[in-house]
């Protein structure tokens, strides 16, 4: 029977840690943990991503700030914001919601953010400690760090003699992760879409990651019997048999057949996305604490 990998779960027991830890700081004469959320234009599903950012933060009892700049908002204006941010000290974490409008230069801004509020872990000072093993004094990707807590629910903390296998290599996501199961001491393939035979290397994996953006692409076949399958992905499809113009979300990973192979499996929705979040929460608490001292 396979196992379906409980992020709901998971993801409770890292926010109530880190409520804890907020209340502790507060006792103790510490700031309230501050979060800044900045999100330009209207594309929907980035609205409800940073919407469940805001609200659990506040739910952490955190300090939860969100600018909505609209579509067509300027670099300067952007970079302003992002100044003003750096410089408030009440703010410990700040997050611009990825993709930007076209128009706007992403990597400058991300680089610009302080790397002890960059609690995406995208500022170059923070995936260079990550890369060189550093995975203590900077910031680590939300959605890396959340995926690896649910590998080693299942495997524990040491990865040795364990194949895996990354699909996609973007610096939010595929690099990150690949470096986490390194340190974890996997052996480690980062798969993308130039990748010949594809389907062959995902069934070298005891742990198969994939994030790729394509709705159900890994198939059973796909899959190495008794493997565990980590599925970073969201997508909304349509849905007729809900309804006309109804859609439903899926994960990057044909979830029923896959269910069929592996013995470990995250659901969509319900598995990496609520760790996402939660590990957003710890890694903001975390630069409170820093911050204080
Ligand atoms: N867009 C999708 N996921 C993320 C994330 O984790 N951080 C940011 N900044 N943008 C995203």
């Amino acid at each position: 029977m396979v196992t379906v990998i409980d992020g709901k779960q998971a993801a409770a027991s890292v926010i109530s840690a880190v409520t804890e830890a907020a209340q502790g700081l507060e006792r103790a004469g510490g700031a309230k943990p501050g979060l800044a959320v900045v999100i330009v234009g209207n594309d929907p599903a980035s609205h409800a991503y940073v919407s469940s950012k805001s609200r659990m933060a506040k739910q952490c009892g955190f300090n939860s700030i969100q600018h909505t700049l609209p579509e067509e908002t300027t670099q300067e204006a952007l970079q302003s914001l992002v100044d003003t941010l750096n410089a408030d000290p009440a703010i410990h974490g700040i997050l611009v919601q990825l993709p930007l409008p076209r128009h706007l230069d992403q990597e400058p801004v991300i680089q610009s953010i302080l790397p002890e509020k960059d609690v995406d872990g995208l500022n170059i000072a923070n995936a260079g400690k990550i890369a060189t093993g550093d995975l203590t004094t900077g910031m680590i990707s939300c959605t890396p760090a959340g995926s690896m807590l649910l590998v080693k629910r299942i495997h524990g903390e040491d990865l040795s003699g364990l194949n895996a296998v990354v699909i996609g290599r973007s610096n939010l996501f595929g690099k990150p992760m690949g470096l986490l199961l390194l340190a974890a001491n996997a052996t480690v393939t980062m798969a993308h879409s130039k990748t010949k035979d594809l389907a062959a290397v995902c069934r070298n994996a005891d742990i198969l990651v994939a994030a790729v953006g394509r709705p159900e692409m890994v198939k059973a076949d796909w899959v190495k019997p008794g493997a565990t399958v980590i599925d970073v992905g969201i997508n909304r499809v349509p849905a007729p048999e809900k309804g006309e113009g109804k859609t439903r979300l899926v994960g990057d990973v044909a979830f029923d057949e896959a269910s069929e192979v592996a013995t470990a499996i995250t659901p969509v929705p319900g598995g990496v996305g609520p760790m996402t979040i939660a590990m957003l929460m710890a890694n903001t608490v975390i630069a409170a604490y820093r911050a204080a001292g």
